[in-house]
């Protein structure tokens, strides 16, 4: 729900052609503390409740835009794009992903995307489904001593170590096993060490020995070795030809001008980076569609009642799931509320106009899919959760932009395919079989440390349906 501008902000009308409302005037450290104190997610969520929906903060040395109509949201991402890269808001990301696809511009990005692309097309995509299945299935045979002795478990947990799993399996043919799982909680501390980062008053260089640099740096080596040492292996591998994983073809690539391969440093940044994007993300979306349908009874009765009369007790096939409309809209509209990831960011390369309001060159304009996703102009009750709102009907009467959990334009999420099917198999397995509840008294809520994840373990007890 929207609030009243406070009397001293000017209203939009009269600024339109200038500079956008906000917190401007104000003093630039008091912007800092309330961002730290608030989070992030209340601090923009009432910025644009108070400001409306394109608001200008002075953040530190930068100026900062949130955009949050769907018509903004095309214009950065899809029609004039070229003027806007990821720049300054991959500096601390850069840390760790270095120049993989999701955080390098330019003819690197091209590149490496044009070489990847294959292998997240649906129709290979959809080759995975099979891998996809049996780790799901043993998942869920797992599941069967917590549900005998009703121990409690933490779905956030159970649904990390899945989607890891698929992702070593896919891309690079490796089972997960003890040392994947620290390198994941090292990865875990460089997310939230990169969200903490952009909050800083100083950017504090990264060689000066703090607790948190400290801590960083000891993360980055073990991150670094868990990924040199899957190269190293797959160099010695004497079968690596008749591979045919994401690793097999970044090290088949060729540069079409050199003719070199790519260096260990490249292949170090695009491995961490699939191997991050790919599960973190989709993990915390079924941690989310897990949480609401425990909480919304009818609504997990009606997807139960679509997978019990369609599967018959089966594990899917891959062409049965487009007959599993309602898995899919409870898919969607759980991405809706709590988007894995909630934000993202461009920098302007010249000056711009967005909505009549002058932008300057290097400003930060930052997209909110947690804002725009439960902007009341697009959706009705915006805080409820209804998979109602992606029937085909309202889909078409929305915006393109209302809905963007995958970002959009050239940049748009490579592995939206993959995760999609990766959702919809589990959600339909785990529902045909397992109803899952959570141990009350818990407070779940969501916290941004880079993507959405609950601020708890998400603990649940398990029944047989
Ligand atoms: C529910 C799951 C997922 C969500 C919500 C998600 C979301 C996103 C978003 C919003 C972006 C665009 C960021 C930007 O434009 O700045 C993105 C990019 C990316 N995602 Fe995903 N993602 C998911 C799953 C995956 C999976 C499974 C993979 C890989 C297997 C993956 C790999 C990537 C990569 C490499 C990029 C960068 C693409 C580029 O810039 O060319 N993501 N993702």
């Amino acid at each position: 729900m929207r609030v009243n501008p406070s009397q001293e902000i000017p209203t939009r009308d009269k600024l339109k052609g200038s500079i956008p409302p906000g917190p401007i005037g104000g003093n630039i450290v008091s912007n800092l503390i309330s961002f730290r104190n608030k989070g992030m997610i209340e601090y923009f969520m009432e910025a644009w409740q108070t400001y409306g929906d394109i608001v200008r903060f002075q953040m530190g040395p930068i100026e900062n835009y949130l955009i949050t109509k769907p018509d903004d949201i095309h214009y950065v991402l899809v029609k004039n794009h070229e003027n806007y890269t990821k720049g300054v808001s991959m500096k601390k990301l850069k840390l760790s992903l270095g120049e993989g696809l999701f955080a390098s511009e330019g003819s690197i990005w091209k590149r490496q995307r044009q070489i990847m692309q294959p292998l997240f097309t649906p129709r290979s995509v959809n080759s995975f489904a099979g891998m996809m299945v049996e780790d799901i299935e043993a998942m869920l045979q797992r599941w069967e001593k917590p549900t005998d002795s009703r121990t409690p478990v933490d779905i956030n947990q159970e649904m990390m170590r899945l989607a890891m799993g698929i992702i070593g399996r896919t891309m690079f043919n490796i089972s997960i096993d003890q040392e994947a799982m620290q390198a994941a909680s090292a990865f875990a501390y460089v997310l939230e060490f990169v969200s903490q980062q952009t909050i800083r008053f100083v950017d504090i260089p990264m060689f000066i020995p703090t607790q948190a640099n400290r801590r960083f740096n000891a993360s980055m080596r073990i991150l670094d070795e868990f990924i040199y040492n899957i190269i190293a292996k797959r160099r010695q591998d004497l079968d690596a030809n008749q591979q045919n994983d994401l690793l097999a073809l970044l090290m088949r690539a060729r540069d079409p001008e050199t003719g070199e391969p790519m260096s260990d440093k490249q292949l170090r940044d695009e491995v961490i980076t699939i191997f991050f994007a790919g599960h973190e993300t989709t993990a915390q979306a079924l941690t989310w569609t897990l949480f609401l349908l425990a909480q919304h009874p009818q609504e997990e009765a009606k997807l139960h009642t679509e997978l019990d009369k369609t599967l018959y007790g089966h594990t899917p096939h891959i062409e049965e799931l487009e007959l599993l409309p309602y898995t899919r809209m409870v898919i969607d509209e759980s991405m809706r509320l709590y988007p894995p990831i909630l934000l993202f960011a461009r920098e302007t390369l010249e000056p711009d106009t967005i909505d009549g309001y002058h932008i300057p060159a290097g400003a930060m304009i930052t997209l909110s899919q947690y804002i725009t996703h439960r902007h009341p102009d697009y959706w009705e009750q915006p805080e409820a959760f209804n998979p109602e709102n992606f029937t085909p009907e309202r889909m078409a009467k929305r915006p393109r932009y209302a809905y963007f959990p995958f970002g959009g334009g050239q940049r748009i999420c490579i592995g939206n395919n993959f995760a999609l099917l990766e959702m919809a198999l589990a959600l339909s397995m785990i529902g045909q079989r397992f109803q899952l509840r959570l141990v009350p008294g818990q407070n779940i809520q969501p916290r941004m440390v880079g993507t959405l994840r609950p601020n708890a373990p998400v603990m649940m007890t398990l029944e047989h349906r």
